[in-house]
């Protein structure tokens, strides 16, 4: 693939999300990273915040681009060019929401977008960015989650929201 995306509200990123978009940049040759809105969530992070996190995890990956987005995904798309979805599948609870996004996707783009899924791996099956936000919020190990270069910013933040 020449160039495909990848996006999520990433409140925060967890590692989870990393090593999807670790194996997604070797199947592409430019990986978009889009930082979303998604209306139904309440964040603890700004949009500038999460993408913050987002451009510190991911500095090594060199063909990564990391952008703000707030609209229909299958817009912006249409503005660079691109023609894939990158989605990470976990466990069976994800399948039936995301072949509501892939094939909601593929119908409002009128059969130019696809959906790429890739299989997390064992280790990350059961992560998500509210478990992470639940467990420090109780002062848990966060390690496992999170990539060392956030822990802090997760862990202030959860302080405050007490
Ligand atoms: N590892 C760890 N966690 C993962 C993960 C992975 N590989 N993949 C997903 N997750 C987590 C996310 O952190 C999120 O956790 P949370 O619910 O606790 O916050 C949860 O699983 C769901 O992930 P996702 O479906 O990516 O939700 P999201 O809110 O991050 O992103 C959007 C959803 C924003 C991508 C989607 O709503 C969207 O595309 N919106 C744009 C508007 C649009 O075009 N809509 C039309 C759709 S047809």
């Amino acid at each position: 693939m020449k160039i495909a995306l990848y996006s999520g509200t990433f409140d925060p990123i967890t590692k989870g999300h990393q090593e999807i978009i670790k194996r997604a940049s070797k199947m592409c040759e430019k990986l978009v990273v889009a930082v979303l809105v998604n209306k139904n969530k309440k964040t603890w992070f700004s949009q500038a915040e999460r993408k913050e996190m987002v451009q510190s995890v991911l500095q090594d990956i060199p063909n990564i681009e990391i952008i703000e987005y707030d609209g229909l995904l299958v817009d912006y798309m249409a503005k660079i060019d691109c023609k894939y979805i990158i989605r990470g599948l976990r466990a069976v609870a994800d399948y039936e929401y995301e072949l509501t996004l892939a094939y909601g996707n593929f119908e409002i783009s009128s059969g130019e977008v696809e959906t790429v899924f890739i299989p997390s791996s064992k280790k990350y099956l059961y992560i998500s960015s509210s478990l992470v936000r639940e467990v420090a919020s109780y002062d848990g190990k966060l390690d496992n989650y999170l990539d060392d270069r956030i822990v802090e910013k997760i862990r202030v933040r959860s302080k405050e929201q007490k």
